[in-house]
């Protein structure tokens, strides 16, 4: 017989009826003994319950019960009765215990009590065996998978774009560099100057800081195209909000202009928080829950008017704002923490970039909804942005969220070859290297256009979690890679 013969809670918790027998694997959460009975609380990730055990003395020897502590992991056969306590309707009467792995209690870091975000994150390689984890580790999968299905359900092609590359698609020089050469004695092309046509790939690369690129070129050939890959960015920003790899979504499209990329961004925004609505009633309670307890901390004025599935709701069932960066300058110029200098950068000329406070007053303060800020400056946005008629706007866009700050950033596309050389050459990138981009604008262009979702803040945004290390499972920020 297979070893992997076993009910898992979440199937057990719908089908259950007294009497069936079944077999349950899974990690103690908790375990209470007396003389006479032994219960424990058996969990197995396939969902945020815990099932009841209860085991009679003949059924778990005295030294066998000894090493069943939190955190190690048990086989158990027996058969469904009815619950004597609260809570669970059923509980399984054990007939059979083996431990397939013990846990020292005295060193096992899971104990089941309240620990900080903290002490859980310098623990990360057991910190998805606690409750808040394996909720969120379950809702990024059901939101991944719910990217996958609004894609696929409007017929667009999930390309995989290249994690090395040659280049710096959003122009910041903010890559990690790839590379076989010996650090303590590189080949020099001159004195001081590395040889990289030495290295692997014959020239410098990278880790890719976006798909974008290349998913244009998928786009001026299949029409509608999508990434959802790992990008990488050197950028030395301790905040709650950025990692030095993240996983980014990245949509583009022919024959879409820049409302259509924003219809199409909200529409997909709001397909998978609704999703994760619908599939993850749970672990989003749980959530719910532990939110609630976090803003009861906060001081009066400081706590959000909703709880974490009003705001979901609430972003799910409402339009987002639409402004122009022009028009949001002055809402912050004329705002009151603007007047009374409660910003850290005050508002000054028309063209400087909004730093996240501002990001944030927009969002939660003056709109109290979703934003989606169009017509930048084009001086502080990337080069393959489409130039608007005014010469001195593109046709970017930023969604902004609640407690989030900027969520998506994209743009119509500069589908106009000349435009695009200009740019560049302004901007001083290389038009040789970028020869295999500029075809695309030779050979049959289009206008088109694209966003990126930053898939973590999204999961930050569903799961309410303060800090993105802790909605990815082994984050990298700088000074971090343990695990
Ligand atoms: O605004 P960004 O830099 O846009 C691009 O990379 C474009 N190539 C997207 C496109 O048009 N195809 O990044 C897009 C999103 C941001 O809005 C943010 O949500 C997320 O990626 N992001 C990060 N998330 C976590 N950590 C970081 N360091 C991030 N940098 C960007
Ligand atoms: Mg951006």
């Amino acid at each position: 017989m297979a070893f992997n013969k076993r009910t898992k809670i979440n199937v057990l918790l719908k089908t259950a009826s007294i009497d069936d027998r079944v077999t349950l694997m899974g990690w103690v959460r908790t375990k209470r003994s007396n003389k006479n009975v032994t219960f424990i609380a058996l969990n197995d990730g396939s969902c945020i319950q815990n099932f009841q055990v209860v085991a009679d003395p003949e059924v778990i020897p005295e030294d066998i019960l000894k090493r069943v502590n939190t955190g190690a992991c048990l086989k158990i056969n027996g058969v469904l009765v009815a619950s004597q306590g609260t809570g669970q309707s059923v509980e399984l009467a054990a007939d059979e215990v083996i431990l397939l792995g013990e846990s020292d209690p005295e060193k096992y870091p899971i104990q089941p009590k309240k620990h900080t975000m903290e002490f859980l994150r310098e623990n990360a390689h057991l910190r998805v065996r606690t409750n808040t984890f394996a909720a969120i580790f379950r809702i990024r999968h059901n939101l991944a998978f719910a990217v996958h299905e609004y894609f696929h359900n409007k017929g667009f092609f999930y390309i995989h774009s290249p994690i090395i590359t040659a280049s710096d698609a959003e122009g910041a020089g903010e890559t990690f560099r790839v590379t076989t050469l010996n650090p303590k004695n590189p080949p020099l092309a001159s004195e001081g100057v590395v040889d990289f046509s030495q290295d692997f790939f014959g020239r410098e690369t990278n880790l890719t800081v976006s798909g974008q690129l290349e998913g244009e070129l998928a786009a001026l050939a299949l029409s509608e195209i999508y990434t959802f890959g790992p990008t990488f960015r050197a950028e030395n920003s301790n905040t709650t909000r950025h990692l030095a790899e993240f996983w980014m979504i990245e949509p583009e499209m022919a024959f879409y202009d820049a409302e259509d990329n924003q219809n199409l961004a909200e529409e997909f925004l709001k397909y998978v928080i609704s999703f994760a609505l619908t599939s993850c009633g749970d672990d989003l309670a749980f959530l719910n829950q532990r939110a609630d307890e976090e803003e009861k901390l906060k001081k009066a004025d400081q706590r959000s008017p909703m709880s974490l599935i009003e705001r979901l709701k609430f972003v799910v069932e409402n339009e987002f704002t639409r402004i122009t960066y022009t028009d949001a300058l002055e809402i912050l110029r004329q705002s009151s923490p603007n007047k009374k200098k409660k910003f850290t950068y005050p508002i000054e000329d028309w063209g400087m970039d909004l730093q996240s406070e501002h990001e944030r007053y927009l969002v939660e303060k003056h709109f109290n909804k979703p934003v989606i800020i169009t017509d930048y400056p084009k001086a502080i946005k990337s080069f393959y942005m489409r130039q608007n008629d005014d010469g001195k706007t593109v046709a970017a866009m930023d969604i902004l969220f609640p407690g989030i700050g900027e969520i998506v950033g994209g743009s119509q596309r500069e589908e106009r070859l000349g435009k695009l050389e200009e740019r560049m050459d302004e901007l001083a990138i290389s038009r040789e290297e970028m020869w295999w981009y500029l075809d695309t604008r030779r050979f049959g262009t289009t206008p088109h256009a694209g966003f990126g979702l930053g898939f973590e803040r999204l999961v930050q945004f569903v799961t309410g979690m303060g800090n993105i290390r802790d909605v990815i499972p082994f984050p990298r920020t700088p000074g971090n890679a343990e695990f």
